[in-house]
């Protein structure tokens, strides 16, 4: 058994968690975040300088609130897991810096997990309401976030995964924006807040999904590839041309509903079509755009396997799935002391 401390700060939102590992059991006791969406809604988008100076002001109250709410003293954490790539380099280092500096107070081991792990491991996280997940192998996951877009095959329970995982079960990625960053542009463009795919969600409920006929990237089959870089330029267009024309307020819940399909089409005809290429016996939604409700109907009718979802509190960025996927490098014996974690850095990209 062990108690992990959870850290993220990679882009808009501060967390900090506490999770107990026990077995095959990842159980957040607590999860403390401060979420920085309303700073940045008025520039339409993340603005990485105002997010790293919020994350200085935030880092210690949402772990000492995470800390509170389990009960629990510092000295109750056996290690500390803390996000050190991709992100947002000024935000990702205030995170970093606060987990070295407990660990090096606290003589606790520091274990630097990558963003994306944090996501698949969100899956395996106990929930409140529905307990441990059951997840069959092989699963693919696909994993739709603000910032990434991937889909990867898994044939293992976290326990078994090795320090190369994410590389090794990566079959397809976006190549330009993620889904997530699809929806939040295309909404921006036609005068949505940030962040919008809530928006196009609930306005394409409204709308005719072929009203407008608009590009879906790379369909080649040969590719698990993902590219909507042309959707936003065509929906760009199109708003341009429906506002010349005055009907763009009317056309507005069919133009989300035609490129919310545009969005979903090349993302679940990819996941399904790999599904049965590997002959896999589940397929799990990570990411925000995990909550889109066309996505989880499409899902139902054309998943030849059970699909699940992790609950949506798991979904978007939080500590506790870094914590999980800590717990599990931790149980493998790869955390640092601090002759080593002391030259840890943060990175910007996915890799170096
Ligand atoms: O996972 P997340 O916090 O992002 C990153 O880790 O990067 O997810 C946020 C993303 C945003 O792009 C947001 O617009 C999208 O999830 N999202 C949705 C919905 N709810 C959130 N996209 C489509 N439909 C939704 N209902
Ligand atoms: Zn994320």
């Amino acid at each position: 058994m062990s108690i992990i401390l959870g850290i993220e700060t990679s882009c808009d939102e501060c967390s900090a968690s506490i999770l107990l590992h026990e077995k095959e059991v990842l159980k957040p006791l607590s999860i403390s975040t401060f979420s920085q969406i309303e700073l940045h809604q008025p520039f339409g988008g993340v603005v990485p300088e105002v997010a790293s100076r919020n994350h200085l002001e935030q880092i210690e109250p949402v772990i000492w609130d995470a800390l509170a709410q389990a009960k629990m003293e510092i000295d109750d954490v056996d290690a500390i897991a803390v996000t050190n790539r991709p992100g947002l380099i000024g935000a990702l280092l205030v995170g970093v810096t606060a987990a070295k500096s407990i660990a090096y107070a606290k003589h606790k081991p520091l274990i630097p997990v990558h963003h994306l792990e944090g996501h698949l491991m969100s899956a395996f996280l106990t929930s409140p309401k529905t307990g441990t997940p059951k997840i069959e192998f092989p699963a693919i996951f696909l994993m739709v976030s603000g910032g990434h877009t991937n889909l990867h095959y898994i044939e293992e329970a976290p326990a078994f995964w090795k320090p190369t995982m994410l590389k090794d079960s990566l079959i397809g990625h976006s190549i330009d924006d993620a889904a997530g960053e699809a929806f939040d542009k295309t909404a921006k463009i036609l005068g949505f807040p940030y962040p919008g795919g809530k928006w196009i969600d609930e306005q394409a409920q409204k709308g005719d999904r072929n009203a407008f006929e608009l590009p879906r990237g790379l369909k080649q089959r040969d590719s698990y590839d993902f590219s909507f870089s042309g959707l936003k330029t065509a929906v760009l267009l199109l708003a341009k041309r429906l506002e010349m024309e005055g009907s763009l307020a009317q056309a507005l819940p069919d133009v989300c509903a035609s490129l919310q399909e545009a969005i979903l089409d090349p993302l679940l005809r990819k996941a399904t079509l790999l599904c049965k290429e590997k002959k896999a016996k589940s397929i799990v939604v990570v990411g925000g755009v995990a909550a889109n409700s066309r996505l989880r109907q499409r899902l139902m009718e054309e998943s030849p396997v059970p699909v699940l979802y992790p609950d949506l509190q798991y979904c978007t960025d939080n500590a506790a799935m870094i914590a999980a996927a800590g717990a599990i490098r931790f149980s493998q014996g790869h955390g640092l002391m601090s002759q080593d974690f002391l030259k840890l850095n943060a990175f910007a990209i996915a890799e170096s």
